[in-house]
């Protein structure tokens, strides 16, 4: 058969018309191996938050099944880089990245690299990758990352650039291969895109309409992940407490939960993100009954200036805020609070910004990611006028990141001496004969132990706070 035959007889649906093309790659990768005496290596490279980790799990898979192997750095025969778009640096660096593996390549011409993920779905991007980064093999996006195998088929019998973006789509593929980095513990998605259009934010143009998996797969997939040794699970999505909305048979997200609570042998359920507007009591009361959902909480508060949640299109005050705050804590006692802080939002006064540091001294997070403000071509926040001097938002970053530290160095102290279950993730990297694990509210801890304790739940002595972490001796 030629090419052009293989590829009129695939099948015209998912997921078999992928599996189709993971042969033929498959095929033709094991004769380049046997070419080249060594089997083919791939490196993935994942840039910006746990649906990028998770999407490059699936893209690990489908480069497993069709015969790469596992490489250590970019000196490896296919390098893909996963893309994050969300403030401007990300970009920044992958185009740095770009620049070095043009020197890469010209070492070893028959090496394939590709581009995915949220940085390619802005036309301008791909526009500049065409023009410039010549030797770039494959750039596809965030809608279509199921179908590499296809992609790679087309770019192993073209020598051109393949480029296959969708502006959007309402497909959700199942059955695919996955690799995962953790034996026990897995992401989950359970909805892809965002329907909030927070002003500032490109989310919901690079990852499309918001689109919620069915509850049954969700529960079959968490199902065969506990089978196969996972404890943990993190559901995953941009806006997990809008979950089920557009489904035909629509369920809350608070429902999904109780279902997943009910899967034997699962033994702790994270997600994120949560957003404040959507949070249900119905939730509340589902976190305060569960025995599995771990006391951890993300809350992204963005600015505590009920004026600039406004122009953020964020569509709460800061006395809302404050009030799913007291409602959480009451229902759930010991539950850790965590957040996104932007600071230096366009108009942010000093006013403003106050209001941001009383937020944070009333709730007292146990941990806050906190961003500079970064201008996203294309959102309505770009285009206003009035922004904030970089000087002016350099000191209020480092005034607010000071007080977000300072305060959960404190809140930490509150679970010092106690003894509480620690799921141990790692090796500690910095102690030989230590292992590196997590509580329940998502805080570090390291003691003494081996690898045979990866992935196990164990009883934790927290004896010292050391800032955001602990050193802990394993009780039983
Ligand atoms: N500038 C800075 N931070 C941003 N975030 C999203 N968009 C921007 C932007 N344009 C932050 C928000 C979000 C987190 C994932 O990234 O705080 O919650
Ligand atoms: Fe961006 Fe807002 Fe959607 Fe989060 S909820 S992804 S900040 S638009």
């Amino acid at each position: 058969m030629n090419i052009k035959e293989i590829k009129a007889m695939a099948p015209a649906t998912e997921p078999a018309r992928q599996k189709y093309f993971m042969e033929h790659v498959k095929a033709r990768i094991a004769e380049l191996a046997a070419e080249k005496g060594r089997p083919l290596t791939c490196f993935i490279s994942t840039f910006g938050c746990q649906m990028n980790a998770r999407d490059s799990e699936k893209l690990l898979g489908i480069l497993q099944e069709v015969g790469y192997v596992q490489g250590t750095d970019e000196n490896s025969d296919f390098v893909l880089y996963n893309t994050c778009t969300v403030r401007e640096n990300a970009n920044l660096k992958v185009y740095g990245r770009l620049g070095y593996l043009n020197g890469v390549k010209r070492k070893n011409p028959e090496m394939l690299i590709a581009l995915c993920g949220c940085m390619m779905q802005e036309p301008t991007v791909v526009e500049k990758i065409k023009k410039s980064y010549r030797h770039v093999d494959i750039v596809f996006g965030t809608h279509n990352i199921f179908k590499l195998a296809e992609l790679l088929f087309d770019r192993l019998y073209s020598k051109k650039m393949v480029v296959d973006i969708w502006e959007g789509t309402d497909a959700i593929v199942e059955d695919l291969p996955i690799e995962r980095k953790y034996p026990f513990k897995s992401g989950v998605n359970i909805m892809f895109g965002c329907n909030n259009f927070c002003s500032y934010c490109i989310v919901p143009y690079v990852r499309g309409r918001e689109r919620s998996r069915n509850p049954e797969d969700i529960v079959k997939e968490i199902e065969t992940l506990v089978a196969d040794g996972v404890v943990e699970v993190m559901l995953l999505g941009q806006n997990v407490n809008s979950y089920g909305k557009t489904l035909k048979n629509p369920i809350s997200f608070a429902e999904l939960l109780r279902r997943i609570e009910a899967i034997e042998g699962l033994e702790r359920i994270r997600f994120m993100t949560s957003h404040p507007k959507d949070l249900s009591d119905e939730l509340i009361e589902v976190m305060k009954g569960s025995k599995k959902i771990c006391k951890h909480f993300h809350l992204p508060l963005q600015s505590g200036s009920s004026r600039i949640l406004n122009i953020m299109n964020r569509r709460y005050t800061k006395e809302r805020y404050l009030e799913l705050v007291d409602k959480l804590r009451t229902a759930v006692p010991d539950i850790a609070l965590s957040t996104d802080i932007i600071v230096g939002f366009p108009g942010e006064t000093e006013e403003d910004f106050q209001e941001t540091l009383d937020v944070v001294r009333k709730v007292r997070y146990e941990s806050a990611f906190t961003f500079i403000y970064s201008k996203r071509t294309g959102t309505p926040a770009a285009a206003m006028e009035n922004q904030v001097p970089e000087d002016v938002v350099k000191d209020r970053f480092d005034r607010l990141l000071k007080e977000v530290q300072d305060i959960a160095a404190e809140a930490i102290l509150r679970d010092e001496h106690t003894v509480q279950d620690v799921l141990v993730e790692d090796l500690d990297s910095h102690e030989p004969g230590f292992v590196t694990g997590r509580l329940s509210n998502n805080t570090v801890v390291h003691f003494k132990g081996d690898a045979s304790l990866i992935g196990k739940i164990v009883k934790v002595s927290l004896d010292e706070a050391k800032g955001f972490y602990f050193m802990g001796t394993m009780v039983e």
